[in-house]
């Protein structure tokens, strides 16, 4: 029964651990050791190594005598056999790239564009030793968040690439409050944050050749279930579970991600801008209809965010009603008392 497995669209056999895993999974009360052997074939102490594998790879497994064994949870990676439990795209992430650790999963899914990886590759780890964040900085990322970025091979112009980041915001703040019913709002472009603090960033980066796009990596940090922040940035970023109380599980998280972005992806390839998307982004939008600290080189000017149109860019407001379009990466757009 519990024979073979499919990963990444190939059939193998199954080990040993993993069938026994599957026996475990389903069954929500204890198996006899005596059921295993029977079941599967095998020796009580070829069953007595393989729970102790297991138990090192942190599942944790209860043992009672007379009784057998009883799965109570699984360790939190991950890897792609537990985000496929909840995938259910058409092409996203049809191969995963997966390592416990990095440098930077840009920097490896960049790599693979270049090698001719096909389109929605999903290159993904448990933590990066060089994150990168915008405008050079560094993306600070230990153990316990997300850290993904997916290859896509779009056949648009290069002046559309950076409304990819503005679709996978959308797609992050409709899966936060699907998944674990939080509220979060988007500080344009990019920043998911909830309370006043971010939870998410988004690096888009692109390989084009002339007018057209080679590739586009779009490379995305969502705080999870980080629980300290460095004093430096404690004040301006938070974590979902900080932010809910509860552990979240990851592969859900990230695999309903997957589920929406794709959705809202073609959404967008579409009409190659957002103008199907743009009523639900400004509802998400926290500075609509606010007034916001518009940063140019040296200048700083009050202005009142009206929304974004149907190229991501920010309409805003002088006092006279005038009307202006700011483009994304050219000026910094603050709150008037921070960074929201
Ligand atoms: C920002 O500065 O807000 C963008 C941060 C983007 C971080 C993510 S984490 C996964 C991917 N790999 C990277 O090196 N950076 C992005």
């Amino acid at each position: 029964m519990f024979l073979s497995i499919v990963l990444s669209g190939i059939q193998r056999e199954m080990s040993m651990k993993e069938e026994i895993l599957e026996l475990l999974k389903a069954h929500s009360d204890y198996v006899s050791g005596q059921d295993i052997c029977e079941q599967l074939g095998v020796s009580r102490t070829a069953i007595w190594k393989n729970i102790n594998a297991l138990k090192n790879e942190g599942y944790h497994i209860d043992s009672v005598n007379n009784r057998g064994y009883k799965l109570l949870s699984e360790p939190d990676v991950i890897e792609e056999k537990r985000i496929r439990e909840y995938l259910n795209t058409r092409w996203i992430a049809k191969n995963i790239w997966y390592q416990t650790e990095m440098d930077s999963t840009n920097t490896q899914a960049k790599k693979l564009g270049e090698d001719g990886a096909s389109n929605g590759t999903l290159v993904i780890t448990e933590r990066q030793t060089a994150g990168k964040g915008r405008r050079g900085k560094s993306w600070v990322s230990p153990m316990g968040n997300c850290y993904f970025s997916i290859l896509l091979r779009p056949e648009i112009s290069v002046d559309r690439a950076s409304m990819i980041t503005l679709v996978s915001a959308l797609a992050l703040a409709k899966t936060i409050k699907e998944t674990e019913d939080l509220d979060t709002m988007i500080k344009w472009p990019n920043d998911v944050i909830a309370n006043g603090k971010k939870l998410c960033g988004i690096l888009t980066e692109s390989s084009t050749d002339l007018e057209y796009i080679n590739y586009a990596v779009v490379g995305i940090g969502i705080n999870t279930n980080q629980v300290d922040f460095p004093e430096e940035i404690k004040d301006m970023a938070s974590s979902i579970r900080r932010e809910t109380g509860k552990e979240i599980n990851r592969a859900k998280l990230l695999g309903t991600f997957l589920n929406v972005f794709e959705v809202y992806y073609e959404k967008f390839l579409e009409t190659e801008d957002l103008s199907i998307l743009l009523e639900e982004y400004n509802c998400f939008l926290v500075n609509c209809g606010k007034e916001v600290k518009i940063i140019e080189k040296e200048q700083e000017r009050i202005l009142t965010a009206i929304g974004i149109d149907s190229q991501g860019r920010l309409i805003v407001e002088d006092k006279n009603g005038q009307r202006e379009k700011i483009i994304s990466g050219e000026v910094s757009v603050r709150g008037l008392y921070g960074y929201v």
